[in-house]
Order: structure tokens, then C-alpha cells, then sequence
């Protein structure tokens, strides 16, 4: 029988890619995005591979009950979140409703979309999640010249692989695995389809960001990084993370008292 794999945000860029590795792969698909008639072109340039299209809007609560409910259901083998808008600007900005539009995309449709998957895979004693985040999740301690005018979208990735780390030990031992990636600048539609033309910058191709996250998962990073060599320095991150979470004290540090 067929592996299954559904990968949100699969439309264009990196979940396209996704997607095309997986109908390479042999799996069935379950692809999702707002833009039907980019679903249907996937479906019928792949004759060979079963592809169920699920035209949904993963910003509203309609759309996210819709995947919640398959993802309960279907046997899912590979669950990838992907879908994600970026909405760049200083939160003073920010209109309210692309700031909920981002969260819910990002973190709301995440969460439930893998709290519906993770039991039945759990059942079943096997399953994968993979979560994509971005290296901008690492870049909270930047100044402004840094990186300015992306605070919600960086609090969304930085949610996404603290929820993960956490995640992957919850579900130790059961048979499901929980990965993020985190993807430096990817030559998609991200940045383009908000007006900024990043053809200067270098980018990594979507394909290849598609092989690190696989092979990240392949090597047991619960947090992969396609475009970091040095595998320590995000080693060097989580280190750090936990010594600064084991240096707490009920007491009051010293330095607020003086
Ligand atoms: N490109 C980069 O440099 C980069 C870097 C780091 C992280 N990432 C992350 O990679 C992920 C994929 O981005 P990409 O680079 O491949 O960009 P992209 O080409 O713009 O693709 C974004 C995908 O998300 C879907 N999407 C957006 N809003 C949605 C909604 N409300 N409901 C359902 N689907 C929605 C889009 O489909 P529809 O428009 O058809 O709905 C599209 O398929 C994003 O989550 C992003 O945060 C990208």
C-alpha cells in the first residue's frame, strides 16, 4: 500500500517541491492551498500518482477544522506544515487583520493540524510531522540594522521549533517523529508576492531545501538547517537554551536587588 503524505501551502514554492519529491517517492498525496486551480494543474501533471486536492483557507477556522478533520482521519504517514505568508512590516504597522491572518496560518493551523495527527500516529506507532519554520526564528537577539520590521513573523517561527523540540520528546518512543526546518532565503513566491525582489540576494532552490529537510530527518535533527555547515552552532543554541532555563532560582537574582 501506498505511503500518504499531506503537505499544506503546496501551491507554489517549497510545498510544491514537497510535494513533487513525495509523488516521486511513490506516496499518495493530500495537497492543499487556496488556489485551486494550481492544486488541479499538480493533480494533472502527475497521472501517475493519487492526489486529492483540498481547496482551504488556512487563516480562517473553516479552513483549519477542514484539515483538522482530515488529519484525524486519514492515515497519514507524513504531515507537512508549510503553508505561510510573511506580512514584513514594524507590528505598529501591522493591520490587524494580516497579523491574525500570519498567526493563524503559521502557529493556529500548525498546532491543530498536528494535535489531530499526532494521536492517530501514535496509535498507529508510526508518522512523521514536519514543520517549516525559517533561520529568522534564532534572529530575535538582532538589532535593527539586523532585522527590523518582522516581529510577528519571527515569533511565529521561533514558536514553531520550540513547540517542536517540545513535541519530539512527548512523543519519544512512540513510533512518530517531529521535525522543523528552518530555510534561509528560498527562491519561491515568499517575497516576491508581498513586492520585495530578492533575485540579488543568493537563494537555495526549493528542491534542495526539500533534500536537507529529509535527509535532517534521516540524520535525527529534530530541528534541521539546509544552509547552516556547521551543525554545532545550532547545537551550541540549544545548549545554551537549556543552561539558561536550568539557571533559574525561586530567589530573586542578585542584580534586581541592587
Ligand atoms: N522562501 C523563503 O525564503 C523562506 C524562508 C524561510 C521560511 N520560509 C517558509 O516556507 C514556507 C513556504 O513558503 P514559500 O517560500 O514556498 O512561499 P510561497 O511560494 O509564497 O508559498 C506559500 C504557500 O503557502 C500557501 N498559503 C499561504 N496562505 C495560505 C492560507 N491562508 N491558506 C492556505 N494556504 C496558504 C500558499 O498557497 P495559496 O496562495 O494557494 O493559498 C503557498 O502554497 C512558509 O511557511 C515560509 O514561512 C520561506
Amino acid at each position: 500500500m501506498s505511503k500518504l503524505a499531506l503537505v499544506t501551502g503546496a501551491t507554489s514554492g517549497i510545498g510544491k517541491a514537497f510535494a513533487e519529491r513525495f509523488a516521486g517517492d511513490g506516496y499518495d498525496l493530500i495537497i492543499v492551498g487556496r488556489r485551486q486551480d494550481r492544486l488541479q494543474e499538480f493533480a494533472d501533471s502527475h497521472p501517475g500518482t493519487t492526489v486529492r486536492t483540498v481547496t482551504a483557507d488556512l487563516s480562517t477556522a473553516d479552513g483549519i477544522d477542514l484539515l483538522a478533520r482530515i488529519c484525524a482521519t486519514e492515515p497519514l504517514d507524513m504531515l507537512v506544515n508549510n503553508a505561510g505568508v510573511s506580512h514584513y512590516m514594524p507590528l505598529a504597522d501591522l493591520p490587524a487583520d494580516k497579523a491574525q491572518e500570519l498567526v493563524n496560518v503559521k502557529v493556529l493551523a500548525a498546532t491543530q493540524l498536528m494535535r489531530a495527527a499526532v494521536g492517530p500516529m501514535q496509535q498507529r506507532g508510526t508518522g512523521t510531522i514536519l514543520n517549516v519554520a525559517g533561520m529568522i526564528a534564532f534572529s530575535g537577539p538582532a538589532d535593527k540594522s539586523v532585522m527590523p520590521r518582522r516581529a510577528v513573523y519571527a515569533g511565529t517561527l521561533a514558536y514553531l521549533v520550540a513547540m517542536t523540540q517540545t513535541l519530539a520528546a512527548e512523543v519519544e518512543g512512540s513510533g512518530v517523529t517531529v521535525g522543523v526546518v528552518c530555510p534561509g532565503v528560498v527562491a519561491t513566491e515568499f517575497h516576491s508576492s508581498q513586492g520585495l525582489d530578492m533575485s540579488a540576494v543568493p537563494r537555495m532552490s526549493a528542491d534542495d531545501l526539500v533534500t536537507g529537510a529529509l535527509r535532517g530527518l534521516e540524520l535525527g535533527e529534530t530541528v534541521s538547517a539546509p544552509g547552516v555547515e556547521d551543525y554545532q552552532l545550532l547545537q551550541d543554541v540549544f545548549t545554551a537554551d537549556l543552561a539558561a532555563f536550568g539557571g533559574q532560582a525561586p530567589t530573586l537574582a542578585t542584580r534586581y536587588t541592587e
